[in-house]
């Protein structure tokens, strides 16, 4: 059985996802039994449409096309942003579509009515690529640990920032060159500061509280503090006291019930794995009542990485 597929945009992710889903169909096809074709891509840019990735008579500039197409079942939105994005998921989700999203913004703001809408319409949305990149983290928290209480969640989320953070201690680079360099490699988001400013790490946080602790709290209520203001000073100070300086996304449960949460530069000694996640890498440790600490690591952010998450969340739909 055939099962056809929609992407919203063509950029870095949507490049990402369409690799996975077609040059790895077969992979997907054995393991599965199942083959998800791309029908659709909605991208207005006509350089984007002519780029030579994907066919260019798939392409179409009208979401009406997608959404009112009965063959299509789910939808990919990787436009990223805000408005349009949200505006996009809603009405795939009332036209009867499953969606998956790597936008941690519009699901860390909107949780509450993305999984309304959804019930209500009788289909689904999957954001494994929202936090931590290529890292099967969602999958791993519902899944392999649905039998454990975990009491505190605590990583590197944000993979511009530590790439950031890598360069400017291993190779004495300043910050505006790291970050010039992070987003040439296609990690950054669209407005860097949501990236330096650990906005990016606090919807990331605000999404791991509801999978891990079933407690939504919204990002803008986290206590938060991005990178802008370290120094290299900083960071050598930080390897004086046998530590690396990192972003840290932190939540604990207690145990009357109350969530401390953070996200904030931290002095990570050298003996904790943290301390060893270079460049673009994520990794979050889950802290759970059976299985005991568990430590997930791989590539935070980029076009593959991000693209391999995508197509999981599309394949398991399908
Ligand atoms: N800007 C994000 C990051 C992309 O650097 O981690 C992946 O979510």
């Amino acid at each position: 059985m055939e099962t056809k597929v929609a992407l919203l945009g063509f950029g870095t992710v949507g490049k990402g996802t369409y690799r996975a889903l077609t040059e790895n169909a077969d992979e997907i096809e054995r393991k599965t039994g199942k083959k998800v074709t791309v029908k659709k891509i909605l991208e207005i840019d006509p350089k984007v449409r002519a780029c030579g990735l994907a066919p260019e008579e798939i392409f179409c500039t009208d979401i009406e096309e997608i959404l009112s197409d009965p063959e299509i079942s789910i939808v990919a939105e990787i436009i990223g942003g805000m408005t349009i994005a949200l505006d996009f998921i809603l009405r795939a989700l009332r036209a009867g579509k499953h969606v998956v999203t790597p936008n941690k913004a519009v699901v860390a703001a909107n949780y509450d009515l993305l999984q309304k809408t959804a019930r209500e319409n009788g289909v689904q949305i999957k954001y494994e690529a929202s936090v931590g990149g290529a890292i099967p983290v969602i999958e791993t928290i519902r899944k392999s640990l649905v039998a454990n209480k975990i009491t505190k969640v605590q990583g590197i989320v944000n993979g511009t920032t530590n790439y950031i953070l890598t360069k400017m201690e291993e190779d004495g680079m300043s910050y505006a060159d790291a970050l010039k360099q992070a987003q040439e490699n296609g990690f950054a988001e669209k407005d860097p500061t949501a990236d330096v400013e650990g906005i990016d790490s606090a919807n990331k946080l605000s999404i791991l509280m509801i999978e891990c602790f079933g407690i939504y709290i919204k990002p803008t209520d986290l206590d938060r503090t991005g990178i802008s203001g370290l120094t290299r000073d900083d960071l050598r100070l930080a390897a004086q006291h046998g530590c690396k300086m990192k972003l840290l996304a932190s939540a604990e449960r207690k145990e009357d019930g109350t969530v401390e949460a953070f996200v904030r530069p931290t002095e990570v000694p050298l003996s904790n794995p943290l301390a060893g996640v270079r460049n673009e890498f994520n990794a979050i440790y889950l802290y759970c009542n059976m299985a005991d600490r568990i430590l997930l690591t791989g590539r935070g952010a980029g076009k593959d990485p991000t693209g391999s998450a995508m197509a999981a969340d599309i394949v398991s739909l399908a």
